[in-house]
């Protein structure tokens, strides 16, 4: 009895783990980074079509992602609900942050989808990693893109998302090019965008967008409005398909 006592405590002090009570430990979920660093980027651009382009929100607002208000603010789950993801899809978050809609998503589309990852900060897709493999999540994959290429595989992406992120993007067309070729045939481009039309959204100009604003800019990248969503409380919610690309508007 004293000698399967001592087992125990020294089983116990060696962090062994004990017969029933092996608890298992979150998978680590792995990073694509695998970034050419030769590739050249040019400049940022400040403004596309008239419009001014915002900067990237910077890994250290993390947080404000993640705040207890945005769900009452932005009706998340009603937007989630408004997608229609399907399980087995393949979904892209481009510009994912910290995944806060990442892991909603990898939820949606169960362990026979996916669900892509991409942004161009490491420290948000670290945070997202952490969050990913916490929640046990194993059908997420992180990916640091660009910002000229989001290194997406061609042809694959039923969704791609991008919530509060196109207005951020500093090279547009050159995204807009890559996401086109990633999507799948009838893939999707869906925009959630704070409403530039209407004063009452308390965010700033700079990180608002008009219908008119995307359409121009959209359009002639290949892209046309297929489905309009607009019951959200502050943003629109967009959702477009390839077209052959319209002229520029003047
Ligand atoms: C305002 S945050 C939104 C994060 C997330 N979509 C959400 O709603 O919780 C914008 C994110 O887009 C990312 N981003 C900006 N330009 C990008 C680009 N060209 N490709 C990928 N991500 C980009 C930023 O690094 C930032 O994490």
């Amino acid at each position: 009895m004293r000698t399967i006592l001592f087992l125990l405590l020294l089983a116990i002090a060696l962090g062994l783990p004990l017969a029933g009570t092996a608890v298992a430990q979150p998978q680590a979920v792995a990073i694509d980074a695998a970034v050419d660093q030769t590739a050249v980027i040019p400049p940022a651009q400040t403004h596309y079509m008239g419009r001014e382009i915002a900067q990237t929100m910077h890994f250290t607002g993390a947080p404000w992602l993640v705040r207890e208000s945005r769900q009452r603010e932005e009706d998340c789950r009603t937007m989630l609900r408004a997608l229609g993801v399907k399980p087995g899809q393949t979904v892209c978050d481009m510009g994912c942050g910290n995944g806060f809609y990442t892991l909603q998503l990898a939820r949606l589309v169960g362990p026979r989808g996916l669900v892509y990852a991409v942004d161009i900060q490491p420290e948000m897709l670290q945070m997202l990693a952490r969050n990913a493999a916490e929640a046990r999540l194993a059908n997420i994959r992180p990916v640091l893109g660009t910002a000229i290429d989001p290194r997406l595989p061609a042809g694959e992406i039923d969704m791609m998302l991008c919530v509060d992120v196109y207005h951020e993007f500093s090279h547009p067309e050159a995204m807009l090019a890559k996401i086109k070729e990633s999507l799948a045939p009838d893939g999707q481009l869906v925009l959630v965008e704070f409403r530039g039309e209407d004063p009452a959204v308390p965010i700033k100009p700079l990180h608002k967008m008009t219908k008119a604003q995307v359409r121009a800019e959209l359009e002639p990248a290949g892209f046309g409005m297929v489905r309009e969503f607009d019951r959200l409380p502050w943003q629109h919610l967009l959702f477009l398909g390839v077209r052959e690309a319209a002229p520029a508007r003047p």
